[in-house]
């Protein structure tokens, strides 16, 4: 993608924070990009840097050699030592270095992205179709909009409903894209053949492999009739820094980069990633700027496999049903308090255990619903987040109130690790 010439690479020197560095000298207007130290001189340069910054969380020495590389490159260099503490003081470092010493002129601004975006998708689509698998996650929705502005009904975008989606997902997602936007919008309501597959499966990662499998497998039937050689998807900037090896050891990669590695190879599609280079909150930005609605752009992350990893155990019609209604008292319980925006993540999960209680002066012997809500930077570590005890007790009577089946709600009160978010 064509970028402002005044880039500025930051150098990863093993530098925890980097992304943040890198972030924050964005808002100033300079456009940043983030590199390892094994990194060849002659890729650093495809980018025509302005300048170089090395971040490490230590002093550099046992790098040297590395660092001598990039020195004689001829470039003006920063050196910064960056920890969490100091992160804010060095960023203001870096800012300054790159108008003093670089030469920035500050003009790299998101409104600037979304016309270079828009630009550089027409060269590279021509009058060709697109297609697009759209979760109704922020990524790819606003990926969506993107394309959409850039080439109109050239792209069509193929929602699936596995039958695992919250309350109203379905709707909301062809509403603002099929209605508000007016895409070309392929709803496949897939529900039967996934939870016919799931029935009586209770194994969380087989339950994952199924959800994953078919899930790639109706997409692709669906592809395959639109007959597109592109395919939009919604990679980040985070999704392509923490797939690249630091040392180049594969087993120092963070995450894989799932959104290329979930498509069988025989789909010979040439990809259109049009925020490749954006960090999230840069994505809603343009989500924003775009016309998305809050609802989508603001969401708390939800994972792929959707409420089949909230439903512990083997899923049936009856008892997801319980789930997606708790989901949504909790859901709604939480917006109304304003709690919503306060938490990483706040959910319903189904516990297939059955226990004594009274309902109507009856005794009953129904389901369990846990609530987690937690707070996160990353999702790799998560706090507990403690929400208002009348909030939770709100949540508890509605959902003993409203849920047919359920009769004792429970706070998952663990932090992570040891637990992880998801229950499965
Ligand atoms: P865990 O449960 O591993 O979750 O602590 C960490 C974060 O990742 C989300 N998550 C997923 N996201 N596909 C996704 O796209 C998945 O299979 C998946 N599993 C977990 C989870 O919601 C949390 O934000």
């Amino acid at each position: 993608m064509k970028q402002t010439p005044e880039t500025i690479v930051l150098l990863n020197f093993v530098c925890e924070d980097i992304q943040k560095a890198a972030r924050l000298v964005r808002d100033s207007g300079i456009y940043t990009m983030v590199m390892p130290y094994t990194t060849p001189v002659d890729r650093v340069m495809q980018e025509k840097p302005v300048g170089l910054i090395v971040c490490a969380d230590q002093g550099v020495p046992a790098r040297e050699a590395d660092l001598n590389r990039f020195k004689a490159m001829g470039l003006p260099l920063l050196e910064l030592t960056i920890t969490k503490d100091n992160l804010a003081v060095q960023a203001e470092k870096a800012i300054a270095f790159c108008k003093e010493k670089c030469g920035c002129h500050c003009l790299w601004k998101l409104e600037n992205f979304i016309d270079e975006a828009v630009a550089d998708i027409r060269a590279q689509v021509g009058d060709q179709k697109v297609v697009l698998g759209l979760s109704g996650g922020v990524d790819s929705s606003v990926v969506a909009a993107l394309i959409h502005k850039a080439i109109g009904k050239q792209l069509t975008c193929v929602f699936v409903n596995h039958g695992l989606l919250r309350k109203n997902e379905p709707e909301m997602v062809q509403k603002v894209f099929a209605k508000t936007f007016d895409m070309n919008l392929c709803y496949i309501d897939a529900s039967d053949r996934f939870l016919d597959k799931l029935a009586g499966v209770s194994d969380p990662e087989k339950k994952r492999k199924i959800i994953g499998k078919e899930f790639i497998d109706v997409f692709a039937e669906a592809a395959a009739k639109i007959n597109a050689p592109f395919l939009g998807q919604g990679t980040i900037y985070p999704d392509i820094l923490e797939s690249i090896p630091m040392d180049g050891n594969p087993n120092g990669v963070i995450k894989s980069h799932h959104n290329v590695g979930g498509l069988p190879p025989d789909l010979k599609f040439k990809l259109v990633e049009p925020v490749e280079r954006l960090f999230k909150d840069e994505v809603r930005k343009v989500g924003r700027m775009l016309g998305l609605p809050s609802e989508l752009i603001d969401r708390h992350p939800f994972p792929g496999p959707s409420l089949g990893v909230r439903h512990v155990g083997a899923i049936d019609r009856v008892t997801l049903k319980m789930l997606r209604e708790a989901d949504a008292i909790v859901t709604e319980e939480l917006l109304k308090s304003g709690w919503y925006h306060k938490t990483w993540q706040t959910f319903a999960i189904f516990v297939p255990v059955k226990t004594v209680g009274m309902k109507n002066h009856a005794r009953t012997y129904e389901y369990v619903i846990a609530i987690r809500s937690i707070n996160s930077v990353d999702a790799v570590t998560a706090q507990v987040v403690r929400l208002p005890w009348e909030l939770l007790e709100t949540m508890a009577s509605r959902i003993i109130a409203e849920v047919d089946g359920v009769n004792r709600v429970v706070y998952d009160i663990t932090q992570k690790p040891p637990g992880t978010i998801e229950w499965e």
